[in-house]
């Protein structure tokens, strides 16, 4: 139990005992600590006019209770509550000795999929990707480490019209491959005709081509049925392109830290598309519209209107939401999902909006499985657009990660660090801060907001950024090497005696709440915000404590100690947010 939740408990009772519900006994970290370090509104809440004399008898229940330091009503009817030190030492304590740090574990444990990355075929992984890569990473971890079951899949892009148009692409290139030859059945090369390269070159000029010549827009759609329809040739091709681009956006995901459980695209369940939209029939929702095969999504009571939903263009070729559906079909009956977290660019709010209402609607997805859409804002340049090259081009995630590693270079020597290591190691740090600082400067602002790529202020070594955060750990790694270099032993922690240690001890107790809030929220921003907290109240704690030079061992070896757990604190806490730390710096 949290201690937040334990003092829920005690405030609880003390409203049943004068016959109010628990539930006004809940308490926050207070406002105004200089009043107290906890506060209950229940009084308030409960009793409006009479609040002030409520708050006092609840006040005098608790105010014999050894645990407080003082309890004690305030203005209209707050509890202010303050432990005593010896309780908090006591509780600090015992999170230090728990094997997980005192970090929660899920009451019910659920399967989670989490659908995030998104890239897709021969379309190199850029800005847009790296916002779902860094929050959809930090959420699967922070879900397993509650003891949920996580899913990872990136839902890879391999099955719409892009694909027709990279087909007809390669043909006016390379029309004499064998890929082409009308009636061949197979013996297709095993070496993919073109590289990644090519095709991400290749990709935007047929797309503008398709967008400008109406007879190029006709040939990639059929090319796409075609595929679809199981064209040996187009497979082959197909699968050839598929392969090289996976490899490559391998090792981009793998160069973030980022690997997962499933690598499924849109084509994973073509095979299932025929049979749900036979059983999503029997719905009454699905009807034909020119051709067309659409769902009926609206409800009477809407405030904006959905439009219908389209499953089969009127050439029969599958869409986005189309193989969306086929794939919650999936994740339900086949991975036995219970919720489904799509993290994707707020701007598909509309897709996940009809996707979801339709699975809904046709019994795809009973309504014991959650399905939300984790939306996120853009990451923009200084101009505050949306983030792209000088030339207007988007940014390439390898060419972002070389910018944040360059600027981590610089910055490390600025300050001095690593200039005695070895030049592979330097490197290899520069990237690890690099990394940090990217992933930082993402999660340092709530997903629902955009912010701007700043890798001068990223890289910094003070400020709420990822390199401060390493640092700290760091720096605690380095106090324990010498003091243990010293002799010097950890001891039983002692009830706080200067004010920085007493606010890092109660920092520490809310750990509980910042992992279980970024969970329900799917807001890993929360626990940025919280590990930034506690890295700056170690700052606090060292510069008030000298505990290297501190006379008394028994205070010396609980400073220690407190240093130590609060570094397998922020260790932990910067994995969870996907971000490692270098052995030294
Ligand atoms: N590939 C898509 C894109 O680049 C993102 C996929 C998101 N996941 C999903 N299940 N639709 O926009």
């Amino acid at each position: 139990m949290s201690l937040i939740s334990l003092l829920g408990e005690v405030f609880g009772s003390a409203f049943e005992e004068l016959g109010l519900d628990r539930s006004y006994g809940k308490v926050f970290p207070s406002q105004r600590p200089e009043l107290g370090d906890f506060q209950c509104n229940g009084a308030l809440a409960a009793a409006g006019q009479s609040a002030r004399s409520l708050a006092t008898a609840v006040v005098d229940r608790a105010r014999e209770d050894e645990r407080f330091g003082d309890v004690l009503p305030a203005g209209p009817g707050f509890v202010n509550i303050r432990l005593s030190d010896r309780f908090l030492a006591q509780w600090v304590a015992e999170m230090a000795s728990d094997p997980r740090l005192g970090a929660p574990r899920a009451d019910e444990v659920r399967h989670v999929v989490v659908d995030y990355g998104g890239p897709n075929v021969a379309k190199p992984m850029h800005v847009g990707h790296l916002r779902s890569t860094i929050i959809g990473d930090a959420l699967a971890r922070i879900f397993a480490h509650l003891g949920h079951r996580v899913t990872r899949d990136p839902h890879f892009g391999d099955w719409g019209t892009q694909m027709g148009m990279l087909i007809i692409g390669v043909q006016e290139r390379l029309p004499g491959l064998p890929y082409f030859e009308e009636g061949r059945q197979g013996g297709y090369p095993s070496e993919s005709p073109i590289s990644l390269g090519e095709l991400s070159e290749l990709y935007p000029e047929v797309a503008a081509a398709c967008a400008s010549d109406p007879e190029r827009a006709r040939a990639a759609r059929r090319a796409t049925l075609e595929l679809q329809e199981g064209r040996p040739g187009y497979r082959a091709l197909w699968k050839q392109m598929v392969r090289v681009s996976m490899e490559s956006q391998r090792a981009d995901f793998a160069r973030l830290g980022v690997e997962f459980d499933l690598w499924y695209g849109e084509s994973t369940v073509a095979d299932r598309v025929e049979k749900m939209i036979r059983r999503m029939e029997g719905s009454g929702r699905v009807s034909k519209s020119e051709g067309a095969t659409v769902v009926e999504v609206a409800e009477p009571e809407d405030q904006a209107s959905l439009p219908p939903l389209l499953l089969r263009k009127s050439d029969g070729a599958a869409l986005y939401a189309t193989t969306d559906l086929a794939t919650i079909e999936m994740r339900v009956e086949d991975l036995g999902a219970d919720v489904i977290l799509y993290v994707v660019d707020a701007r598909q709010a509309d897709h996940f909006r009809g996707v979801f209402r339709a699975a809904r609607l046709t019994g795809l997805a009973p309504f014991r499985v959650g399905l939300e859409h984790v939306g996120f804002g853009t990451m923009n340049g200084p101009d505050g657009r949306p983030f792209r090259t000088r030339e207007g081009g988007v940014v390439r995630l390898g060419e972002l990660i070389e910018m944040v590693t360059a600027a981590a270079r610089v910055r490390l020597e600025e300050n001095d660090l690593v200039v005695d290591y070895s030049s592979e190691e330097r490197e290899a740090i520069a990237e690890t801060v690099g990394l940090a600082a990217l992933k930082f400067g993402d999660l340092a602002t709530h997903r629902a907001s955009n912010y701007v790529f700043d890798p001068e202020r990223f890289v910094s070594f003070s400020g709420k950024t990822g390199p401060y955060l390493q640092y700290g750990v760091v720096r605690i790694r380095s106090l324990l090497a010498r003091a243990a270099a010293e002799n010097l032993a950890q001891a039983a922690l002692i009830p706080p005696s200067r004010p920085a240690e007493r606010d890092l001890m109660l920092t520490l107790t809310l750990m509980p709440e910042a992992i279980s809030r970024s969970a329900s929220e799917r807001a890993p921003h929360h626990l940025a915000e919280y590990t930034y907290r506690v890295a700056v109240g170690f700052t606090r704690f060292y510069d008030q404590c000298h505990i290297l030079s501190e006379p008394d061992p028994v205070q010396q070896g609980s400073w220690l100690t407190l240093a130590r757990y609060t570094g397998e604190v922020l260790s932990m806490l910067l994995e969870l947010l996907g971000i490692d730390v270098p052995e030294r710096m």
